[in-house]
């Protein structure tokens, strides 16, 4: 999705911005651009494509290399095609400011009519533009005031940065539901949407709140609440460090991460497990003993992989705790007018703790008077902040667009909650105990899968021709499914479906034949014979079937064409080897077909717009 670099200090700006930008690659973009302030003079690059292609272009334009202040961004098309003209940063009036924009501006037709009207005349497609030009509109004296004035007009998000040529070395920028950190150097500012951005240049940050805007210049920052005047927000420190937004060795992000999943499950898990009590810590999620022990309903929201996890949660809730618990789309949460209760916890999974829906959906269940948690990877982030209540999964910087570490990192969290929830209720001390070795044994589960990587490389190459697969599991390996299925598409962009091994029969059957092949989760449990029927359905109709099995099934192996083994566990943590064996999968598929693993087609990392 969009991103936003901007700088204001003593040294050249360009290479921080290009620098900036290439760190905000992973969450994908389809043009680029940047615009430098020198000494009263605006001038503006930008281009469809890649980063490298905007750098290529700029490395024979040398008047770009003395100015200390500037702006830029990548851009997700929403309003516009992916054109060099719809790039930002866009320009306001005749060339006096500059501006780049995350976000929706919703009333932009009409806005767009008024200028029109007003005498101002349109290059691009986008409401970014209407934005700029509407503060040049606003634009007699200081720029912090006619943004202010604009700001006040425009309904929707925004993350902005803008800057002036009357006004030198200066930067405004805002937020409303799209993300501004403020990096503070020592005579330097390094603006982004995203600290991955900053943390080459500082670790100090000020996370501005929506509806803040700032004026910065060098290093002096003053924040002010578009309403409210003058406001201080802390100074907070980022502990990423930059080699661990960094690719170690690995040919992907991706990979990097799958890999790091036995470590990142043991920082999930760190300090909140008591193996003595059989429970569950979780201090953050600062429930009172009667708030737990009244807890009507776990609500679950998210999006994508994050709501995926969530139906692990909803499993596992109801199945130790006992306690009702439902997970749902964040998008249609927030707009169906859900019954929530004040006994009611509900539960935001997100990685980015940005996604516009699922932060909407957070909003939404604070007005009805629930509890509300965050179950959250980026600290700082807008739904942590919101939600006041949580856990983070420590999980590190997950780069690559194809969520992976978040995943398994998210089911550790949720599994301990159910722990937790079920050790309030009816769950014994010795029950408890034995579910505290269940999650510790997970790291090791992992690596076990890990270590099959070069196999299932194997495996992917027979897969690799097929234009259309399903996914079927049952119990906890439903959600694992869906994960698998999602994961496929995402970066091999081969059609993936994921569904309950039962439903396989109600339509889809229709379209099996032996160019459709099944990944059946067929791991040892409650509802492997019925899957092992359903496999055979599936064989029926010529489908290739490649199952997931528990090691030394020789029953379930001989069912398959192909197979690929996870160490045994109980069903609710063999979930988690399970992903990982689909995830290195869909990444060997889709390397072996040769996609933009890093940068998947039309997708973003973090999806701050409706
Ligand atoms: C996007 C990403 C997905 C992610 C989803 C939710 O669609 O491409 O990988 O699962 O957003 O993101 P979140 O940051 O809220 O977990």
């Amino acid at each position: 999705m969009c991103g936003i670099v901007a700088y204001s200090g003593s040294r050249n700006a360009l290479p921080v911005l290009l620098g900036g930008l290439k760190k905000l690659e992973y969450r994908g973009y389809d043009s680029s651009g940047i615009a430098l302030n020198d000494n009263g003079q605006i001038t503006i690059r930008k281009r469809q494509g890649k980063v490298s292609e905007l750098i290529s272009m700029l490395d024979s334009d040398s008047t770009l290399e003395q100015a200390t202040c500037g702006i830029a961004h990548t851009r997700w098309a929403t309003h516009g095609p992916p054109t060099t003209e719809n790039a930002h940063p866009h320009a306001g009036g005749k060339g006096d400011l500059a501006l780049v924009h995350n976000g929706i501006i919703e009333n932009h037709r009409s806005l767009r009519e008024k200028l029109t009207a007003a005498g101002y005349v349109f290059c691009s497609e986008t409401d970014t533009e209407v934005l700029a030009h509407l503060v040049d509109l606003h634009h007699k004296g200081k720029l912090i005031d006619a943004v202010i004035s604009a700001l006040r007009e425009v309904e929707g998000t925004f993350g902005i940065a803008a800057m002036s040529r009357h006004e030198p070395g200066v930067l405004v920028v805002a937020r409303r539901g799209s993300p501004i950190v403020l990096g503070l150097g020592r005579e330097e500012t390094i603006i982004a949407s995203d600290a991955s951005a900053i943390i080459k240049h500082t670790r100090q940050a000020i996370y501005l709140d929506d509806n803040d805007i700032a004026l910065i210049q060098g290093n002096d920052v003053e924040i002010q609440a578009l309403d409210a005047g003058p406001v201080s927000r802390p100074t907070s420190q980022i502990d990423w460090s930059s080699n661990a937004a960094k690719k170690g060795g690995y040919e992907h992000y991706m990979l990097k991460e799958i890999f790091e999943q036995p470590e990142a499950i043991r920082n999930t898990l760190r300090g909140r497990l008591d193996r003595n009590r059989g429970n569950a810590l979780l201090s953050g999620l600062n429930l009172s003993p009667r708030e737990l022990s009244e807890l009507h309903r776990v609500l679950i929201v998210g999006c994508g992989t994050s709501m995926n996890a969530g139906l692990v949660g909803e499993y596992a809730i109801e199945d130790f705790a006992g306690v009702l618990a439902e997970v749902e789309q964040a998008a249609e949460f927030r707009y169906r007018n859900p019954i929530v209760k004040p006994s009611d916890l509900v539960v935001a999974i997100s990685q980015s703790g940005e996604t516009a829906d699922t932060l909407a959906a957070v909003r939404e269940a604070i007005d009805k008077g629930a509890l509300v948690s965050g179950l959250v990877n980026t600290v700082g982030s807008t739904i942590a902040r919101e939600t006041g209540r949580g856990v983070y999964l420590h999980a590190g910087p997950e780069i690559s667009v194809a969520s992976t570490k978040a995943f398994t990192c998210q089911v550790s969290v949720l599994l301990m909650m159910a722990l937790k929830f079920a050790r309030s209720r009816r769950m014994s001390r010795d029950a408890g105990c034995r579910f505290v070795e269940e999650i510790e044994a997970i790291p090791s589960l992992v690596e076990q899968v890990l270590e099959q990587n070069d196999n299932i490389a194997k495996v992917a190459e027979r897969y690799v021709e097929q234009s259309s697969a399903f996914f079927i599991g049952r119990g906890y390996l439903y959600p694992v499914a869906l994960e698998g299925a999602l994961k496929l598409k995402e970066i091999s962009y081969i059609h993936a479906e994921g569904y309950h091994a039962a439903e396989l029969k109600h339509g889809p059957i229709a379209l099996l034949d032996e160019n459709v092949p099944v990944i059946a989760l067929c791991n040892e449990g409650p509802g492997k014979d019925k899957t092992l029927g359903n496999v055979a359905e599936c064989q029926a109709r010529k489908s290739r079937v490649l199952g997931i099995v528990t090691q030394g099934d020789q029953e379930a192996i001989a069912a398959l064409d192909d197979h690929i083994v996870v160490p045994a566990s109980p069903p609710h943590t063999s979930v988690i080897p399970s992903t990982v064996a689909l995830q290195l999968l869909s990444y060997h598929i889709a390397r072996l077909k040769g996609c933009s693993i890093g940068q998947p087609r039309n997708l973003a990392k973090s999806v701050t717009v409706e």
